[in-house]
């Protein structure tokens, strides 16, 4: 599959990227910025070891995509996915987006969105798109050290079951991750918000907490 990271070029972007790309899939890098694309780009490719991954604007990279995985700040999707409509279409658009806001002194706390979560806001904004949420509630820093192995639950959320199926294959292509169904669209503000308590976790244990749920023994391979 070639997949496109819309603002791709910051640790989240490039972080998924090289596991997605070490899983043997083409990874387009999208940003406001060809240069910048093409310098995050190459610096996937160092760490994936991989060939397969190019820069480009977003607009571009979400047309050359079979899916579209957004890794841009909460703030600026409002006026990003709008102008992106046609390039991304009814394809699958994975929403890793956490409305977090970081306050000196007092840490992360939860940014409310009016649609309820940022991948509701995603559906909102691009009504034609397949948005799932995956991947909220995992640490950029340990997706990008390749010498981390991963190990921990990603909760799938969405609304069409056939999209939501297809991310959770492709979730369980990274090394160590299980994809967990966590229900519709809506249950999404859920999961982002787990990873406003992962950053409290992180700041009093000083570590990259990731999430696992107990309970499924025996239902995953
Ligand atoms: N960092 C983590 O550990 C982590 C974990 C889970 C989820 N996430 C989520 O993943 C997303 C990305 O996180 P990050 O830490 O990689 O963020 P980031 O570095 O702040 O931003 C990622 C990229 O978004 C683009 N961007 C920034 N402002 C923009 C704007 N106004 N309009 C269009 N593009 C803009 C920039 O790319 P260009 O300048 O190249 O266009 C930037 O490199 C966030 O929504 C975050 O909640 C992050």
């Amino acid at each position: 599959l070639i997949l496109a990271f819309l603002g791709g070029t910051g640790p989240e972007g490039t972080g998924l990227a090289t596991r997605l790309a070490m899983a043997g899939h083409e990874i387009a890098i999208g940003s406001r910025s060809a240069e910048r694309a093409d310098e995050a780009a190459a610096a996937v490719r160092e760490a994936s070891g991989s060939a397969g991954v190019r820069g480009y604007v977003n607009e571009e990279a979400a047309s050359a995509a079979d899916i579209v995985i957004n890794t841009v700040p909460h703030t600026a999707q409002p006026d990003l996915l709008p102008g992106l409509a046609s390039a991304i279409g009814s394809k699958i658009l994975i929403s890793t987006v956490v409305p977090m806001l970081f306050e000196k002194g007092v840490g992360a706390s939860a940014v409310r969105v009016p649609e309820g979560s940022a991948a509701e806001q995603a559906q909102s904004l691009l009504p034609e798109a397949r948005v799932v949420g995956a991947f909220q509630n995992l640490s950029a820093s340990n997706l990008g050290d390749t010498s981390h192995q991963m190990d921990a639950d990603v909760l799938v959320t969405g609304d069409d079951a056939e999209a939501k199926a297809e991310v959770s294959q492709l979730v369980e292509q990274i090394n160590g991750l299980r994809a967990i169904d966590a229900g519709r669209l809506a249950n999404t503000q859920y999961v982002e918000h787990i990873t406003v308590l992962c950053v409290a976790i992180n700041r009093r244990y000083k570590v990259h907490s990731e999430i696992k749920i107990a309970g499924l023994d025996g239902l995953h391979a």
